[in-house]
């Protein structure tokens, strides 16, 4: 019965046979013990030379690391091993014998892996990480779905930049100017007029020449965007959204957890409601700390690190100042100074995965601001029509994928979170 590592559960005590790779091997002059994967897990397979004929045992013996191989051979329940199972190996057929293959056992460096991106996505870490990104994207279709969104594309290429002019990658459009999507906010606020309740998912691209564990120069953002819905009912999406990716990965992800030895006891209590506390607070708390930062300036990483750590969960800091923030955020009505935004706080020093606000809905208003940061009528005259036909307070956010495994991981660098990363200085493989 030809089957898969993930499916072994089903065949106890029968004979099954499995494409895979070897990922690694011990063996002596009467045992091997054959470390095998195929893509859905990983098992070991154990040849007794006394027990098969002597081509498998030889085969067994000679076999390289990474070659691809049929093997076959008797299901067994084993409670040490972490799939839960072993193969009692009785035939080996070499489709491939690999090279002499450049990612040992051993410790490589950290830049000697990223050459090698794609030979080192096949390790055992590696494997979990891309695991758990993907039910984080399988969660978030689901929660969305369950509450009424409806998924919806904004372009990659576009005449306009949603977060500022600093960071926008450039091209040309024909013989036109071009820019890579920042976020498919404006585009999103478009979507929610016509459809109530959106959400995106897609790859964004900011030229930024931070080198940080928390920065890519590509990568993939969620961002939902509700009509009729104001900074507080956003926050509340918000919450049990990340509530609810977070019980799904520890739900579905326990094997990958394990093999990246997440200390889970920090994630069961990843529940609804978050705490909440404003720009203002997080400013006097950061004082009393004894940090250097006064009103009006946005935070680093350590600030955001110091803040989370009086927290277990993820926490809200609202209301900043407009002057840090971005063009659309709406005043709060009862302070000029401030907008309705607020940033989410990954507990554990993960720094911000949700950047979100309620919008300007007032033409006017939106027209000023487009003077105050130097942005042309031309270019975004489509998103002032939305301020002209019908407008409602509408709120939205983005939360960024990569950083969100990362914390879920414990994967210290973004590096590891995404299967080929983009970063300063880094364009290969
Ligand atoms: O805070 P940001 O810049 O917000 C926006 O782009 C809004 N337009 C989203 C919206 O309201 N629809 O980015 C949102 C999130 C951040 O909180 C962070 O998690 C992630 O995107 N992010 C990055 N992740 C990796 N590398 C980078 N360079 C990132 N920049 C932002
Ligand atoms: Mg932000």
């Amino acid at each position: 019965m030809k089957t898969t590592i993930s499916n072994v559960g089903n065949y106890v005590g029968e004979s099954v046979t499995i494409g895979a790779w070897l990922a690694n091997k011990r063996s002596s002059g009467k045992i091997a013990f054959l470390q095998l994967r195929d893509g859905t897990g990983f098992i070991q397979g154990v040849v007794v030379k006394a027990e098969v004929e002597e081509d498998v045992f030889k085969i067994a013996k000679e076999l390289t690391q990474e070659s691809s191989i049929y093997v076959t051979g008797v299901v067994r329940e084993d409670e040490r091993s972490p799939s839960g199972y072993e193969l009692t190996v009785q035939g080996l057929e070499i489709i491939h014998a690999a090279k002499e293959y450049p990612i040992t056992p051993k410790e490589h460096g950290t830049e000697f892996l990223m050459d090698h991106r794609h030979l080192w996505l096949r390790s055992k870490r590696q494997h979990a990480i891309m695991k758990v990104r993907n039910e984080i994207i399988r969660s978030t279709y689901e929660f969305f779905n369950q509450n009424g969104f409806t998924k919806v594309d904004p372009p990659i290429l576009t005449g306009s930049s949603a977060e500022g002019t600093t960071n926008l990658f450039h091209t040309k459009y024909f013989d036109e100017d071009a820019y890579l999507s920042q976020s498919g906010q404006l585009y999103m606020e478009a979507a929610a007029m016509a459809l109530g309740k959106v959400f995106s998912f897609g790859p964004t691209f900011r030229a930024e020449k931070s080198k940080t564990r928390r920065h890519l120069i590509e990568f993939w953002m969620i961002e939902p965007e509700m009509a009729f819905m104001d900074h507080e009912d956003s926050l509340k999406v918000q919450e049990d959204y990340v509530s609810y990716v977070v019980q799904a990965v520890l739900a579905n992800c326990k094997k990958e957890l394990a093999a990246l030895e997440r200390d889970t006891s920090k994630l069961e209590n990843i529940v609804a409601p978050f705490p909440r506390i404003s720009y203002d607070d997080a400013i006097e708390m950061l004082q009393n700390d004894g940090h250097e930062i006064s009103w009006g300036e946005d935070f680093g990483a350590p600030h955001e690190t110091a803040i989370a750590e009086k927290f277990d969960k993820p926490v809200f800091i609202t209301n900043y100042p407009a002057s840090i923030k971005a063009f659309y955020m709406k005043p709060d009505p009862n302070r000029e100074d401030v907008v309705l935004c607020a940033d989410l706080i990954a507990p554990e020093g993960y720094g911000e995965i949700i950047g979100g606000s309620q919008r300007i809905d007032d033409e006017e208003l939106m027209k000023q601001r487009y003077k105050e940061h130097n942005l042309s009528e031309d270019a975004y005259q489509w998103y002032l029509d939305l301020r002209k036909y019908g407008s409602v307070p509408h709120s939205g956010f983005g939360l960024g994928l990569e950083r969100t495994v990362a914390w879920l991981c414990g994967a210290e660098h973004v590096r590891e979170t995404i299967p080929f990363p983009r970063l300063l200085n880094r364009l290969y493989p």
